[in-house]
């Protein structure tokens, strides 16, 4: 997985490519306008991107839930970077991240397609969860960290 860097976005050129990336895995293939990819929990949240010199093509979020317990959301990788392991990258660094804050257990609303790769990160499914654009049945998964 040479050349691709996982890392926090800091200046505002990284989150540009952070929330432009996000909402092109995220959003874009439903049609949704750019803004639906951003929630009110931003300015609080741990962002965490993968990298190819300045071109952001992979990215996850973290933030606390409860004291000891984090949601993850808006894990996208671009299309002609998966199965190169990036999401699994993601998603450990958003684990090291949570357990810096002392974070016993993370949950995450899983698209449904997708709960095959949670499972073998460690995920379980726990829940039913809610049906985005009335076609992306979603799972709740947790994993004890
Ligand atoms: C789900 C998603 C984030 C996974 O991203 P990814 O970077 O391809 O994930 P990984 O490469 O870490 O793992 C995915 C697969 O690649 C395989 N893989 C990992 N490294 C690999 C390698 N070096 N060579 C070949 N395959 C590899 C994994 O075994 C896994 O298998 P699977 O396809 O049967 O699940 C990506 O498909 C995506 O962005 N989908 C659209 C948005 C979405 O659904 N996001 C999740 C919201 S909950």
């Amino acid at each position: 997985m040479s050349g691709i860097v996982i890392r926090r976005p800091r200046s505002a050129r990284d989150f540009a490519g952070y929330y432009q990336t996000r909402w092109y895995t995220l959003r874009r293939p439903w049609h949704q306008p750019k803004g639906s990819e951003r929630d009110g929990l931003e300015k609080v949240a741990v962002h965490l991107m993968a990298v190819e010199g300045r071109r952001v093509v992979g990215v996850a979020r973290m933030h606390l839930s409860g004291p000891d317990v984090a949601q993850f959301r808006y894990m996208g990788v671009e299309r002609r970077f998966r199965h190169r392991g990036i999401a699994q990258r993601l998603l450990r660094a958003l684990e090291r991240e949570a357990r810096k804050r002392c974070v016993r257990i993370a949950w995450f609303n899983a698209r449904e397609p997708a709960v095959p790769f949670y499972e073998r990160c460690g995920y379980s499914v726990f829940d039913t969860s809610y049906t985005l654009y009335g076609c992306i049945p979603h799972w709740k998964m947790f994993k004890e960290l």
